[in-house]
């Protein structure tokens, strides 16, 4: 949710702060802007819209400097437009901005400085810094930021640059995430939010913590706490390389990204299950036997796709560990009284690990003495370091903003956790958990089979085309596929589309049905085939065309659905990281149909970091 890129080097600024915002453009694309520092002036430029707009601009026109800011954003305070674009200058354009997060009390500081004398020309709450920090600056920026951020309440992610010290970039940060890049080349260094927008350049970096400011030079970069004090950081390397985050040929990132799933679940697993008695080996995972004897209840802390994810996870642990499980929203879960406390034990699933109502739910948890395990795909990101253990899905960058791989990886990740839970409290016998394990470790071949469906799932979705009104069902395993499904066609697709248990139908959503209406249902052998078909029926009663996401030796199915996606057959509570690849695809390839920006959807960014 927004994207900060800053350069200071020898290079081409603009260039290299370009290729920072178009790899951070699926963070926010409403608008961009850069500052450079060009022999002792600031110049701006901003425009609305995305990059490409601003690249125009830019062309012909490229201010050249050795340092420079540059932002794309996501509006939160004020819509989208050149003014409200960062960087945001302060009164006299001496001194210039970029800033991720939520300043809360921006209103009261505005009311203040504009008392004293300055003129704001935004409505953003970012703009404030900028004020603020002209309000202090004497000839040392290091000193205003600090100055400046002691009156600030909220979050940030801030860099700032001042035309009187054009050999130094001030950067700080306070819940939300923020990079530094150690040039490999002599000279250079860089700061971001988000590692994707430095990785063609250098994969050596600081991760920086709540708290802390760097003083970032060509020559070095010094890190200190926000009080002054100096810390040493350990350099960390950032594994993914820059060929990752590119298409590599593909219309989209997000059937890019589909079709990595195999690939990304056999990174999951890694070297997770070892030898003939198939132990588990979950390095990281921070919970003792002890601890995880006495968990009398988890909860799930999440949101969108990943809360789905631990719907998933909920269905296995409950049905093998007989632990209960709860899933609420992250964004509900953090106001919700008596859900935590020493003996429940908090998952967070996310995929950025920055998504900031995961983290204010996890920081509740905490406070009500729960001990909390991350699931995440981001290395160092706040929700690995704000955790007590970790399972890292090493699903590889996903950079289309509908989540696909992070999604069944995270499935997997809490399906490895729910065997080894089961083991720990034998709550499973040695030879189900094998059988469980042998499962999953056929998971990735059975979705590289599952993708083998993807041109028929095309002709469907061309077949459906008209359609614009869809409702996802399913029972037990795949409650959480109908929701997924129909958040993945709403999101990408602008079709309306609702998720339900298939049982709630009779209770009201049956009042939707007619032909004009799609029904997609994941309905695999189970306890709850039998009523799911049932459903299948009453909505064909109706009118309402069904699509099944079945196994593949189903001969039962095409009675009761119009068209059939085969998949492959596997345990049950195994079946959920199947199931969502034709779920993806389908939305994918109705989306596409409709030319939607499939990658960037409107009013969307990936990596939520505001509440
Ligand atoms: C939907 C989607 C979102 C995310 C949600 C959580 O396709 O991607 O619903 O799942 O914003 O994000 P993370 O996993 O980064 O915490």
């Amino acid at each position: 949710m927004c994207g900060i890129m800053a350069y200071i080097g020898g290079r081409d600024t603009v260039e290299v702060l370009l290729e920072g915002l178009r790899r951070l453009e699926y963070r926010g694309y409403d608008s961009a802007g850069v500052a450079v520092s060009v022999d002792g002036k600031i110049e701006l430029v901003r425009s609305k819209g995305k990059i490409a707009n601003l690249a125009a601009l830019l062309e012909g026109n490229k201010p050249e400097g050795r340092s420079g800011i540059a932002h794309t954003r996501w509006a939160t305070h004020g819509p989208p437009s050149t003014k409200n674009a960062h960087p945001h200058p302060d009164c006299e354009g001496h001194l210039a901005v970029v800033h991720n997060g939520i300043i809360e009390n921006y209103l009261e500081l505005r009311e203040q400085l504009e008392a004293e004398g300055h003129t704001f020309r935004s409505e953003t709450d970012t703009e404030t810094l900028a004020h603020l920090f002209e309000k202090y600056y004497d000839g040392d920026l290091e000193k205003a930021v600090r100055r400046g951020l002691k009156e600030v309440k909220g979050s940030y992610a801030v860099v700032a640059m001042s035309d009187r010290e054009p050999g130094l970039l001030v950067a700080a940060r306070q819940y939300s995430p923020l990079i530094v890049g150690l040039g490999e080349k002599k000279g250079e260094n860089f700061v971001a939010s988000d590692p994707s927008a430095i990785i063609a350049y250098t994969r050596q970096a600081y991760l920086i913590d709540n708290g802390e400011m760097v003083m970032l030079r060509a020559d070095g970069v010094q890190v200190k706490t926000l009080s002054g004090k100096p810390v040493k950081k350990p350099v960390f390397h950032i594994e993914w390389d820059a060929e990752m985050a590119e298409k590599g040929g593909h219309k989209h990132f997000m059937i890019k990204e589909i079709f990595e799933q195999p690939h990304a679940l056999r990174q999951t697993i890694g070297d997770r299950i070892v030898g003939r008695e198939m132990a588990l080996k979950l390095e990281g995972l921070g919970l003792s036997d002890g601890y995880l004897r006495r968990v009398k209840k988890i909860a799930v802390i999440a949101c969108g796709t990943a809360s789905y994810a631990g719907m998933a996870g909920q269905y296995a642990i409950e049905k093998v560990c007989g632990v209960p499980v709860i899933v609420d929203v992250a964004s509900e879960l953090q106001h919700r009284e008596c859900v935590f406390d020493k003996n429940t034990l908090g998952i967070a699933i996310s995929q950025s690990g920055e998504t900031a109502d995961t983290l204010q739910a996890m920081r509740m948890a905490h406070r009500q003495g729960a001990k909390l395990l991350a699931i995440t795909n981001a290395i160092g990101s706040s929700v690995a370091r704000e955790s007590d253990g970790l399972l890292y899905i090493h699903a590889g960058p996903e950079i289309g903003v509908a989540s696909t791989k992070a999604y069944t990886s995270q499935i997997l990740a809490m399906l490895l956790f729910c065997v080894h839970l089961g083991r720990v409290r034998e709550a499973v016998t040695p030879r189900v958990a094998r059988r469980l394990l042998r499962g999953i470790k056929q998971l990735p071949d059975l979705a590289e089979r599952t993708l083998e469906q993807a041109d028929h799932i095309k002709k469907l979705a061309k077949k459906h085309q008209h359609i614009m009104r869809y409702l996802y069902l399913g029972r037990g395993a795949h409650y959480c596929s109908a929701m997924e499904g129909a958040l993945k066609i709403k999101e990408i697709a602008y079709l309306d589309a609702e998720g339900y248990a298939a049982g709630e139908m009779k209770h009201g959503p049956l009042a939707l049905v007619t032909e004009e209406v799609a029904v997609l249902s994941a309905v695999v052998e189970g306890p709850q085939y039998e009523k799911a078909l049932g459903n299948l029926q009453e909505i064909r009663a109706r009118g309402g065309k069904v699509i099944a996401v079945a196994n593949e030796n189903d001969e039962e199915i095409a009675k009761y659905a119009d068209d059939v996606i085969p998949i492959p057959k596997t345990e049950e509570v195994l079946s959920p990281v199947l199931a969502g690849i034709p779920m993806q695809l389908y939305a994918y390839y109705v989306a596409d149909l409709w030319n939607r920006e499939i990658d960037q959807p409107r009013n969307l960014a990936k990596s939520v970091t505001v509440e």
